[in-house]
């Protein structure tokens, strides 16, 4: 039952997208940015579930919060994709090489991508390692992020700051281990 409340929560967001998107004034940036800050949001989301385990165990939930933030992420892409480069692949390329902030996008979706391959329990058990890969995916948007803006605003110092506690709880505990 709670998974049903919790696939239905993380829906919503699309649905509301769905419905606010006929009346922005520029669809595409709108949707970048919708796609864009939802999918990070819910993979911090995902990653903050560890540190908090003793206190609220939310671990059984953790899959299908990463997985739909790869679901936002490939709306992004798509509309990268589709709306921005309307289906060039040359563009897609240009863009890509061009544009550094785009490379990093690039490079942390296909590293969802992979991860969201791998996250049957089969796979897992056998790529669980890979999946910590997660973090470097978490500092690349981040800079990704902060790199689509002009300027920086509080938003983006509270990306950094939570990235890094999590890079430092993460790296407490390996050392810990
Ligand atoms: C597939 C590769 C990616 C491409 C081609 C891409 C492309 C873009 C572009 C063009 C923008 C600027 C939009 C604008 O302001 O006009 C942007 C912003 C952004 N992207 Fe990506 N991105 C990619 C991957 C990702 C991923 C994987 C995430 C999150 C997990 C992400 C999160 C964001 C965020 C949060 C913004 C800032 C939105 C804003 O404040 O306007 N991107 N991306």
């Amino acid at each position: 039952m709670r998974r049903v409340l919790l696939f239905i929560l993380l829906v919503l967001p699309f649905i509301y997208l769905i419905i606010t998107v006929q009346d922005a004034n520029d669809p595409i940036k709108y949707i970048f940015t919708y796609t864009g800050l939802t999918s990070l949001i819910l993979l911090i989301g995902s990653l903050c579930i560890s540190p908090f385990k003793k206190i609220y165990n939310l671990l059984r939930y953790r899959r299908m919060i990463g997985l739909f933030s790869f679901f936002y992420a490939f709306l992004h892409f798509m509309n990268f994709y589709i709306l921005d480069a309307e289906l060039s692949l040359n563009f897609v390329l240009k863009e890509t090489l061009d544009k550094p902030f785009i490379y990093l996008g690039m490079i942390s979706f296909f590293i969802l991508f992979l991860m969201a391959l791998t996250s049957t329990k089969k796979l897992f058990a056998k790529f669980n390692k890979w999946h910590k890969f997660v973090y470097i995916v978490l500092i690349l948007v981040v800079i990704h992020e902060s790199m689509a803006q002009k300027v920086l605003s509080s938003l983006e110092y509270s990306f950094i700051v939570v990235t890094t506690i999590l890079l430092g709880y993460r790296l407490y505990n390996y050392k810990k281990a």
